[in-house]
């Protein structure tokens, strides 16, 4: 039996490696009483949600089932108030907690139904995808997206654990799989030399999906993450360092309309980029870059994109909340364990963009 020990957050976090029923053991320790109101999607519905409520009815249980359909559409307003709706056409008390299924859709969905039922009941976070387990799950961030932009409208709603559920991850596409890793690279250049070595060295079992070395990485990942977040809720400064490769990686995620490379291949090719920036400040040293690529190749994930415009850059810049008057927050690498952010001129950065990008 695994402890349940508080990670630094204030809620534990905890690895499953089974099935269902391991699964629903840690959901009854974390929440031995009151109903539970398990939220999936399409595709982990019948796969893994469906089981763990049969399993946690079959020992007394009372659970309720809901599903939305898979894809970051569902991340809306609409879905949600039929949520909010479904909840309420059952028995429901502030006794009851949302136990959320799935990857970061259905964490976010699930953490923001949770955190407005009633003005809010506790949810367990079960993350099935690399990307929830190594950072949407952790944190407390919840919402929904608007026609106006991504994760708009939403609240920050503590879990009352996580479980990663790494038993589910063989039926995760390889795609997904891999966009997750890009993360738990960033991660890796966060927390320091020690944890992007392992990566190093486990990069062949990472892409294989072997589940220790991946429990490893994603666990690492989590507690960078709950230790960030721990210490800067709500996003001050040194929360920002979790958007290493993303200012880069938002603007290609832009020009490419949200749909044509995933999230986790634009952070890879962001990362990329800004360690080649910081390079050319005398910021970065070219072993860093270069240690990053590799194992970004190793992990058959991209490194480079079709040039873009100069305004493609600079658009999604020019929006962004890290933007301070004429500058922007970039998020810089020394090496790993070494990231700082540095307030950089626009004007510098489309320069550079200019020629090099
Ligand atoms: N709250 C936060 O702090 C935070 C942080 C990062 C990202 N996010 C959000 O997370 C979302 C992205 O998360 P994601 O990449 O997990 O996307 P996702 O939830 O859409 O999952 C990706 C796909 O994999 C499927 N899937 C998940 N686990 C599976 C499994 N074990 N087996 C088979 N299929 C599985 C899903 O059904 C989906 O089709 C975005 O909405 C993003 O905004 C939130």
């Amino acid at each position: 039996v695994q402890p349940l020990e508080d990670a630094i957050c204030g809620y534990p976090i905890v690895a499953a490696g089974g099935g269902a029923e391991e699964v629903a053991e840690l959901v009854e320790r974390l929440r031995p009483t009151g109903r539970l109101l398990v939220v999936s999607d399409s595709n982990v519905g019948p796969l893994y949600a469906k089981p763990l409520a049969d399993e946690l009815r079959s020992s007394g249980r009372e659970v309720r089932e809901f599903t939305v359909e898979a894809g970051e559409s569902s991340k809306c307003i609409a879905v949600m108030e039929r949520l909010w709706n479904e909840a309420f056409a059952g028995p429901i008390d502030r006794d009851d907690a949302v136990v959320a299924v799935g990857g970061g859709v259905v964490g976010d969905l699930g953490g923001f139904l949770a955190s407005t039922l009633m003005r809010g009941i506790p949810v367990v976070q079960v993350p099935t995808s690399v990307l929830a387990m190594s950072d949407a799950a952790i944190g407390g961030k919840t919402g929904i997206n608007l026609s106006a932009g991504k994760n708009l409208v939403g609240a920050f709603h503590r879990p009352c654990g996580v479980i990663q559920w790494i038993g589910a991850l063989p039926t995760l596409s390889e795609r997904e799989h891999r966009s997750g890793l890009a993360e738990v690279v960033k991660s890796a250049m966060i927390e320091g030399e020690d944890a992007f070595a392992a990566l190093e060295r486990g990069a062949g079992s990472l892409v294989a999906g072997d589940p220790g070395v991946t429990q490893r990485g994603v666990m690492m990942a989590a507690h960078l993450k709950a230790r960030v977040v721990h210490e800067d809720e709500h996003e001050g400064g040194l929360r920002r360092l979790l958007n290493l490769g993303h200012t880069f990686g938002h603007a290609l995620e832009r020009s490419s309309g949200y749909g044509e490379w995933t999230h986790g291949e634009c952070v890879a090719v962001g990362m990329v980029i800004v360690c080649r920036y910081g390079e050319s400040i005398g910021f970065t040293d070219s072993a860093v870059t270069s240690r990053l690529v590799s194992l970004l190749e190793s992990l058959k994930l991209p490194v480079s994109t079709r040039s873009l415009r100069v305004d493609e850059w600079l658009d999604p810049m020019l929006r962004d909340k890290k933007r301070s008057g004429d500058a922007i927050r970039l998020i810089l690498c020394r090496k790993p364990g070494v990231c700082e952010t540095v307030k950089t001129p626009i004007t510098e950065i489309a320069e550079w963009v200019r020629t090099q990008c």
